[in-house]
């Protein structure tokens, strides 16, 4: 018989009867996309393995403790035939074809009536892989093409908008410290699907040349003691392109809601009556410090990390962090925007009980190319900082986690 190509289609499995031959790994892959799919599966087999047995014990599946019999598959939709028994496999697809009931079979693919295709979902699509004939068949291949397939789709390397369900609106991304790869997945999507991209100076300033040209990108650089846009004129522009119809990624440093005012740009588009979804990011908090070999926190050395904005110094009327109470744990302090700061700082915990020969470490720039990392105590911080010409953008941490890293103990 000549051979055609195999024609491709989604089953609509609710509530309709599939029979599984066959308890073993073959049913123990494919019974959670049956599961998944809603149909009423019934598993003939005397056994089944550990993760099968749970699914009947979790009343997943009906589990029929015995071999195959004549006239299991009458009433089936569809059926997995899938037993150590190659005579069983046999008589059961001839059952099937009698009952014209599609099969697939794990023992003999050419003898099966259905083949499963590689599948693998991302935000509400379904890819399917199969090769066009039985003769090219190819599992590894149409796997690698499923995974090649769905992870573009993920990452935002394979570019698919949404035309019919994109809804104009905002999303807020938090992009991450600032290496391109430490964007989340989601982020990464979002941003390949944008119309307009209002990005921040920090985070991951890679990704927009890798924007198409038709994107508008907004600089809402914010730069320390410098130019910046005030967060007033940012909320306008995320309101102004989301109204006409754009669909808008705020791509910030970090997390947004981590000293990102992303709250106050939700706030704003919700009075403007504009959708807004939130993508969380990497914060630098504990990113940056990681990228430094600087664990936040250390077994038997630091069970707790505070994470403050130094922005104000301590004896500010505008400060809200209680720097004499933080001068009395044990754990590790984080400080961010507080390199200007760090001389005060570092004054005010000696002064409330902290010894000044506490470990400093300041990273800037962290995960960037331009990573570079300063060492100093809270005696010495100030001086050094002026010393090194350390700048922003750093992380400082303060606490005995800094030496542990580099020796092995803290
Ligand atoms: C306005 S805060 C935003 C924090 C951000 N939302 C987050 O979760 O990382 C900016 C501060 O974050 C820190 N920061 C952000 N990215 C950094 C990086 N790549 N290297 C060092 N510090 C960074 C610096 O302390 C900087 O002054």
């Amino acid at each position: 018989m000549a051979e055609h190509p195999a024609y491709p289609v989604g089953l609509r499995l609710t509530g309709r009867r599939v029979v599984v031959l066959g308890g073993g790994q073959v049913a123990q892959r494919r019974l959670p996309a049956l599961i998944a799919a809603g149909a009423d599966v019934h598993l003939v087999s005397p056994g089944a393995t550990p993760s099968v047995e749970a699914m009947a014990d979790a009343g997943e599946i009906t589990w029929h403790r015995r071999p195959y019999a004549e006239g299991d598959l009458a009433a089936a939709w569809y059926a997995l035939i899938a037993t150590s028994d190659s005579e069983a496999n046999t008589r059961a697809s001839a059952e099937a074809e009698a009952h014209r009931v599609w099969c697939v079979r794990s023992d003999d693919a050419d003898a099966a009536t259905a083949w499963t295709p590689a599948t693998g979902s991302s935000e509400g699509v379904t890819v399917a892989v199969l090769t066009t004939e039985a003769r090219d068949r190819d599992p590894r291949r149409t796997a690698a093409i499923r995974d090649a397939v769905v992870e573009g789709l993920r990452d935002g390397t394979l570019v698919a908008p949404h035309h019919r369900t994109r809804t104009p609106g905002v999303a807020l991304v938090g992009g991450g410290p600032g290496d391109p790869d430490l964007i989340t997945v989601r982020g990464r999507r979002l941003l390949a699907e944008a119309d307009v991209v209002i990005a921040d100076r920090l985070g991951p300033r890679d990704l927009l040349a890798e924007l198409p040209p038709h994107v508008e990108v907004i600089d809402a650089a914010k730069i320390p003691y410098g130019r910046f846009m005030a967060q007033e004129a940012i909320n306008n522009a995320l309101v102004e392109h989301a109204r006409r119809g754009k669909s808008v990624v705020r791509l910030k440093g970090g997390d947004p809601y981590v000293f990102g005012r992303g709250m106050e740009e939700l706030h704003a588009l919700a009075e403007a009556g504009i959708p807004c979804t939130v993508v969380p990011g990497i914060s630098s908090s504990i990113s940056v410090p990681g990228a430094a070999g600087i664990p936040v926190t250390h077994r038997g050395v630091a069970h707790e990390f505070t994470v403050v904005s130094g922005h104000v110094a301590p004896d500010d009327a505008r400060s809200l962090v209680d720097w004499p109470s933080l001068a009395k744990l044990t754990g590790t302090l984080v400080v961010l925007m507080g390199v200007d700061k760090i001389g005060r700082i570092a004054e005010t915990l000696v002064a409330h009980g902290k010894s000044p020969d506490t470990p400093v470490a300041l990273v800037q720039e962290g995960t960037t190319a331009a990573q570079r990392r300063v060492d100093a105590t809270l005696a010495t911080v100030a001086e050094t900082v002026v010393a090194q010409e350390v700048k922003p953008p750093a992380v400082i941490v303060i606490g005995e986690v800094v030496g542990v890293g580099r020796n092995g103990t803290a």
